[in-house]
């Protein structure tokens, strides 16, 4: 998941060592210490009592078992152990070691028990390293002055350890005030039971985010450790109900369990604790309502329920959360309208309310109180009305998403006042007079991503090279128009598209050629033209598409992941759109699907090496199945299928490994489908309506009457070689087994 990403990103994270510069001994330093070292008779016993010896051998014990990757710890006796790296010693006059502070240190071994027996420990930090093995028992309990404990981003493994009780039955009490156990291995239940969790009286802060515990979240913390105020138990499988207690932790201030298994609904006594400013729970299965109470949680900056199955309205007071920077409440089930007092929550700098079922105008909420609102997503709920134009008022807007509504009207020039716009969805919703639309976004500087697909019904696009002014969509990264029914030809002012990386014109009724000149677009390498109207024959310009030509240029295209996801519906409305973060996720692709083309496919097609999709099905395309497709060894998925190819299927394409879509159903293909390697687990459907195709998975004899009695050179050489190799195979075989029955019985008459 998206921290174990993080994790193994920070792993890689090598801190330069800090070395200090030697210091030049000046001759009275020299004189000083020849003095000391032997004309004082007390040197030795200082010597001693420098480095308490138990501490020293459990920091040696310790040493012995971990080995660096960056350089060995340095930590040798004739230094004294105080001084050593990541030591501190306390000023008792048997100096006992009191922090161990080793993070990033390429720290690679298991944890024994030596460090238990450093009894004055208040600190250990022993973060991003790849320490493993369980924490050895009795662990906690043997440190009862540890303070802060720091085993985060390592591979520590087992159960969380419950220690053993003791005997008299009472009560102890930890120092512990810092427990981050995050992003190990961790498995099991954190259980009540615990005798060092129970004993945990001063624990502030508790950490387990990013391991595998199971069972519920452990709210009987907060019975023995009032003092809690931040707790993170995310990116685990804790499940059930969250279990009441959490409401005994009137500290709290930070409580995340996003990204587990809880279910249930949101317990009452959270919104008691009046000093909460983190509330992370997303994607779990919590059901019920977000209740009015919330509002009493005046300190929130971060209240992110996302994903869960929470449904009634967004409590009307929402406003009274004046500090709130972050909400999140997409992809639930909320209903009715955004309550006006949103308005007062001026801090937000994301708030995203998307996929819920959301309704009512959006023109009368005050937009203009959100001065730092960097991320607004409304999208995929049923708002009406007209576009609210007050949203350009946040003027901190970097990203905004209103697809999938049902918003009417046209988009106000104010848009260009946003200078750090640089995303914006509008798809699928009523908007019209796209002229007026591209006009004024065209003058948007940062907008990289635009897609207006599903809008502007029947209308005709500005054709002409001129419309675009020189500097008009100078960062246009992502563009589309899919799915609107436009009239004209391809607007000719796309050829000033620099930046363009992909483009979706599909299900529209654009006439004429597939213009060459998209050919020129250099950092292109996304194409979608399907369902149209248009005719003639590909251009060879198309195949000469540098970022799909070259996979060092593909590379170099700027890749950025998108504030907010996009979704896309390769040249099917009805088909479930995928979702994608990045523009490094969407795959080199041509779909010119359901036109009207005729002509071949030309070889030059071999060129874009970099291509994994390339869909020209439904055309009127003629000629055979260029034997040059063999060389874009990256693609995977290839959609030739209701055309009029015809002539043999070419036996080089087994040779592309990553190809696992292969369909040229309904052409008039003749001749042997190719075997070996995918071709034999295609399905039948990718061949059918081709009479005169046999063999391969059709299973159908080649050598019916019926056929054409046309094997090609090619074909007839291939089956020559095979035939060659299996001769060979089994020549081999045969004099082996000759050569070992008369050497071995040879042997065996010897050795008589
Ligand atoms: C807990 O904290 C209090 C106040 O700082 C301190 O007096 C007490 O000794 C601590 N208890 C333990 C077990 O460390
Ligand atoms: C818990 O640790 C993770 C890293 O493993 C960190 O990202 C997160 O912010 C921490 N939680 C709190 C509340 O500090
Ligand atoms: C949303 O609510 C409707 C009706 O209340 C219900 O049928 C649907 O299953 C709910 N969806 C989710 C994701 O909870
Ligand atoms: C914002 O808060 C003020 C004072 O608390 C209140 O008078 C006003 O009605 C609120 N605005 C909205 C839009 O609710
Ligand atoms: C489109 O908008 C422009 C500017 O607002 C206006 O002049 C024009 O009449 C509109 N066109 C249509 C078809 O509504
Ligand atoms: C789109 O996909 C759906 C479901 O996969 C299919 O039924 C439909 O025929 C497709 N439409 C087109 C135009 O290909
Ligand atoms: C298919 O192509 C052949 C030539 O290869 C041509 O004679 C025939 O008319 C084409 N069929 C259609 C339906 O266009």
């Amino acid at each position: 998941m998206v921290d174990k990403k993080m994790r193994s990103k920070a792993k890689g994270i090598v801190r330069p060592l800090t070395t200090k510069p030697i210091q030049p001994l000046s001759s009275n330093m020299y004189l000083f210490l020849f003095s000391v070292l032997f004309l004082s008779p007390t040197f030795l016993t200082v010597s001693e009592a420098v480095c308490n010896l138990q501490d020293q051998e459990s920091l040696l014990w310790f040493s012995g078992n971990v080995s660096s990757s960056v350089s060995p710890l340095n930590w040798n006796m004739s230094i004294d152990c105080c001084s050593w790296e990541g030591i501190t010693c306390d000023d008792s006059s048997d100096s006992h070691v009191t922090a161990i502070s080793l993070p990033l240190r390429g720290l690679s071994g298991t944890l024994t028990t030596s460090v238990q027996n450093l009894q004055r420990l208040s600190h250990l930090d022993l973060s991003y390293n790849n320490l493993f093995g369980p924490l050895p028992s009795g662990f906690f309990s043997a440190l009862d002055q540890l303070m802060v404990l720091n085993l985060s981003y390592n591979n520590f493994n087992g159960e969380f350890p419950l220690e053993e009780s003791f005997e008299n039955g009472s009560n102890r009490f930890f120092s512990i005030q810092t427990l981050d156990l995050s992003s190990n291995l961790l498995q099991g239940q954190v259980l009540r039971s615990s005798v060092f969790l129970q004993g945990a009286i001063n624990l502030t802060s508790f950490n387990v985010s990013n391991n595998g515990f199971i069972g519920p979240i452990p709210s009987f913390m907060c019975t023995s450790s009032p003092q809690l105020s931040k707790l993170d138990f995310s990116y685990n499988d804790f499940g059930g109900h969250i279990s009441q207690g959490l409401g005994k932790c009137l500290k709290l201030s930070v409580l995340r369990a996003g990204f587990n298994n809880l279910s249930g609904e949101i317990p009452s006594e959270i919104y008691k604790l009046s000093k909460l400013e983190q509330l992370f729970l997303p994607v779990n299965h919590l059901s019920g309502k977000i209740d009015d109470d919330i509002t009493r949680l005046s300190k929130l900056t971060i209240l992110d329920l996302h994903l869960n199955h929470l449904q009634g309205d967004i409590p009307v007071g929402i406003g009274n959360l004046t500090s709130l920077r972050i909400l999140q409440l997409h992809i639930n089930n909320l209903t009715g309208l955004i309550p006006l007092s949103l308005a007062n929550c001026t801090s937000l700098v994301k708030l995203n309310l998307r996929v819920n079922q959301l309704r009512g105008s959006l023109t009368e909420l005050d937009f203009s109180q959100f001065q730092s609102l960097s991320i607004l997503d409304l999208g995929n709920n049923n708002f009406t009305g007209d576009f609210p134009n007050k949203v350009f008022f946040c003027k901190s807007l970097t990203a905004i998403r209103f697809a999938g509504n049902k918003l009417t009207g046209q988009i106000s020039s104010q848009v260009r006042e946003l200078e750090s716009l640089s995303f914006m969805a509008v798809a699928d919703n009523k908007l019209t007079n796209i002229t007026d639309a591209l006009s004024i976004l065209q003058g948007c500087k940062k907008l990289s991503t635009l897609i207006m697909a599903k809008n502007f019904y029947d209308e005709t696009v500005p054709g002409n090279e001129d419309f675009l002014a020189p500097d008009g969509f100078p960062k246009l990264q992502i563009f589309s128009i899919g799915g609107c029914q436009l009239k004209g030809e391809i607007p000719a002012w796309l050829i000033k598209l620099k930046s363009l990386e992909v483009i979706d014109l599909s299900l529209n009724r654009f006439e004429g050629l597939v213009p060459g000149w998209l050919g020129t677009l250099p950092n292109l390498f996304y194409i979608d033209l399907s369902d149209n109207l248009l005719s003639g024959e590909l251009p060879k310009e198309i195949f000469q598409l540098r970022a799909l030509m070259s996979q060092n240029t593909y590379d170099a295209t700027e890749k950025n992941s998108f504030e907010l996801p996009v979704f896309v519906n390769p040249n099917n409305v009805s088909r479930r759109s995928q979702l994608y973060n990045q523009l490094s996720s969407l795959p080199p692709a041509i779909y010119i699907n359901r036109n009207n083309l005729i002509g071949t496919i030309p070889g030059e097609v071999g060129q874009l090496k970099v291509l994994h999709v390339l869909e020209l099905l439904g055309n009127n395309l003629s000629g055979s199945i260029p034997d040059e497709l063999s060389n874009l060894f990256n693609i995977e998925r290839i959609d030739l299928s209701n055309n009029n190819l015809s002539g043999r299927i070419p036996w080089s394409l087994t040779s592309l490994y990553f190809m696992s879509y292969f369909n040229v159903a309904n052409n008039t293909l003749e001749g042997t489908i190719p075997t070996g390697s995918q071709f034999d687990s295609f399905p039948v459907a990718y061949f059918q309506g081709n009479p005169l195709l046999c063999g391969g998975v059709l299973l159908t004899s080649c050598t019916s009457p019926t056929r054409p009695p046309s094997i090609t050179a090619d074909e007839e050489d291939d089956e020559l070689k095979r035939t060659f190799v299996i001769g060979l195979v089994i020549g081999f075989f045969v004099s082996y087994v000759f050569y070992w029955c008369f050497f071995a019985m040879r042997h065996s008459r010897l050795s008589r």
